[in-house]
């Protein structure tokens, strides 16, 4: 029960999560990688569920970097198969739940099934208004920038935009999904504590979980878990604790 000691717990707005540790999840079991991504799939229903149920507005997750393009070829066909075997199964469930199928990322590189069957889901839920989910496909953080430089500088050469003008939130209205909050929270799982060039720009002011669980493992008590991290933490944007706290007491500085 809330007191006005203690403010009801906020639930971010939206989570943003790097899923990592499928391959190793699989070589530390004797099986193939492509064994963890198809483990994957689960952890990614359960936690999109999860997500639902605790009222988050907004799911983001980094299903295939830009990077991952160099991985071998069949195990970048199979995680494009998996993605188009998720999308087809589990729209049904989406739509019954108003759920809203969204990318970012350089989609045109996507082999041509994958992109039909994505472009589908994102057609089929354009008009939900549940949860968003956002698949980060062929997604690289520094690719999305200059993405929105080079479309800022043609803007800017048809006379459409006053370059002294531009400004932080004029610049962020080129960003790939301009419309969402950023993340509140990102959650990397499987141990490694990088950001692997994900959502550079909205991340600014993230909480970082970082989980030891592999990918696979990850289930709807590990983002409980991440998210009643989140609700500990004080977040400051730059401000003292005492105002973004009046009264707390305490005014050290340099808070970030
Ligand atoms: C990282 O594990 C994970 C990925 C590259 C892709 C994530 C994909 C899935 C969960 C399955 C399909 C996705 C969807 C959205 C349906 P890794 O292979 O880098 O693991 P490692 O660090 O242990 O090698």
């Amino acid at each position: 029960m809330s007191t006005p000691e203690s403010p009801p717990a906020r639930v971010p707005r939206h989570v943003a999560i790097i899923m990592d540790g499928n391959g190793r999840w699989a070589t530390a079991r004797g099986q193939g990688r492509n064994a963890g991504h198809r483990a994957g799939i689960q952890s990614v229903r359960e936690v999109i569920r999860a997500a639902r149920d605790l009222g988050i507005e907004v799911l983001t997750l980094y299903a295939f970097s830009l990077e991952n393009w160099n991985r071998p070829r069949t195990e970048v066909s199979v995680l494009m198969s998996l993605l188009e075997e998720y999308l087809e199964k589990e729209l049904d469930e989406v739509i019954a739940h108003d759920g809203r199928v969204r990318t970012i990322g350089r989609l045109d590189r996507l082999p041509a099934s994958t992109r039909r069957a994505v472009e589908r889901a994102v057609a089929r839920t354009a008009d939900n208004h549940g949860m968003q989910v956002v698949f980060a496909l062929s997604y690289g953080g520094r690719a999305e920038l200059v993405d929105a430089a080079r479309r800022i500088a043609r803007d800017a050469e048809l006379g459409k935009l006053d370059p002294e003008s531009l400004d932080e939130k004029g610049f962020a209205a080129y960003l790939y999904a301009p419309d969402l909050p950023d993340p509140d929270l990102l959650i990397r799982t499987g141990g490694e504590q990088r950001v692997s060039n994900f959502l550079l720009w909205q991340i600014a002011y993230a909480e970082l979980h970082l989980s030891d669980r592999m990918w696979p493992d990850f289930r709807r008590a590990d983002l409980e878990a991440a998210i009643a991290d989140y609700q500990r933490r004080e977040r400051r944007f730059g401000l003292t604790s005492e105002q973004v706290r009046p009264g707390s007491g305490t005014s050290e500085p340099g808070a970030r």
